[in-house]
């Protein structure tokens, strides 16, 4: 049965939906669940206008998932560098050598085998299986509960246990038994170009004449937003050793922010900088006028840098830990870098031009 909230959608989607993304399978070709796997690993908390290109260039080192799974996780966060929540990246590679260990390189076709990948959650899970193996499940990302939250009018916030529950009721009662894949990327669609955050284009909706928000004039109320609290900021002071044109890196554990990516040493606001660098890594230096503050904020808590130069006069111990590399400043930036450490190394090639 396709009841006629699915059917407008469905009918909205083929005149006015999205057709030429580059993860949709196109028509006569056969779907690549793995393609797909990535691209909705990527478009995860991430807009497809910024997806894109990381997505082309991901698809063209990492063609399939044999050679993901044997790659470096230092390359695959190369590839991320930039898009952000990089736990995406390595679930996604411990995710490719799962599959080459317990399920024969091949990606799974069943839901439960789906959903056991790190960093595929239910919605995840649902829309690999409904736009790759035929398989339709409902979904429910961010752009959906939107919809959902209107149209319905499910007040409170969408991730809160009961309203979720509330929201997969709806999810699974709404999906059609036929043309779910326009279903699904209908409701994708819609939540990204009209049933949007701030000003929804309420006039063109194909489910306008139903929508409780609309019509209680409540849009701009809903979905309820996360009680907030404020959020804490902590500050840092991460040092640029420059030598010459080389920086000094240190990779990060593989655990917190930032966990295996490259990025610049830090130190504590009250340490003395160059005091620390003698003592910790030998390197004897002179200190810059710091930078101004670079602001960085992540999900939980705002991050204060403050970048201090440090030019290398002397290296007084000659063995290097394993976690420190020097690398040319150009070839830094193009390094699995944190976005905030790739500002300020792009900040320092033009104060030196
Ligand atoms: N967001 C999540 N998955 C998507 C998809 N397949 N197409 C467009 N936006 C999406």
């Amino acid at each position: 049965m396709v009841g006629a909230f699915a059917e407008a959608i469905i009918a909205w989607q083929k005149q006015h939906g999205r057709h030429d993304l580059p993860w949709q399978t196109k028509l006569n070709q056969a779907p690549n669940p793995y393609a797909i796997w990535v691209s909705e690993i990527m478009l995860q908390q991430t807009q497809v206008t910024a997806v894109i290109g990381y997505y082309a260039k991901f698809i063209q080192r990492f063609p399939t998932i044999a050679v993901l799974a044997n790659a470096t996780q230092e390359e695959v966060l190369q590839y991320w560098s930039g898009l952000g929540y990089y736990s995406r990246a390595r679930n996604l590679h411990a995710a490719a050598q799962k599959i080459v260990n317990d399920f024969g390189g091949i990606f799974p076709s069943h839901f439960d085998d789906i959903l056991s990948l790190p960093g595929i959650g239910r919605s995840t899970a649902a829309a690999i299986s409904t736009f790759a193996l035929n398989a339709p499940q409902p979904i429910l990302d961010g752009n959906v509960k939107r919809v959902f939250a209107r149209h319905f009018n499910i007040t409170g916030w969408p991730s809160a246990p009961k309203v979720a529950q509330q929201l997969w009721q709806i999810a699974e009662r709404e999906n059609p038994h036929t043309n779910a894949i326009a279903y699904t990327q209908g409701l994708m669609d819609l939540g990204a170009t009209l049933c949007t955050r701030i000003k929804p284009k309420c006039p063109v909706c194909p489910v306008n004449a139903s929508c409780v928000a609309l019509e209680n004039n409540s849009t701009s109320k809903l979905p309820t937003p996360k009680p907030r609290k404020v959020l804490p900021e902590k500050s840092t002071t991460m040092l640029v050793i420059i030598n010459n044109n080389e920086v000094l890196l240190e990779k990060r554990p593989q655990t917190g922010i930032w966990g295996g990516l490259w990025s610049l040493p830090e130190i504590e606001m009250h340490e003395i900088a160059s005091e620390v660098v003698q003592s910790r890594l030998g390197l004897e230096v002179d200190a810059a006028e710091p930078f101004a503050i670079v602001n960085h904020a992540f999900t939980h808590f705002k991050l204060a840098i403050t970048p201090q130069p440090l030019l290398l006069v002397k290296q007084t111990l000659q063995a290097q830990a394993p976690n420190m590399i020097w690398l040319p400043i150009d070839e830094a930036i193009g390094a699995a870098i944190p976005t905030p450490v790739r500002k300020i190394l792009t900040l320092l090639t033009k104060y030196q031009k």
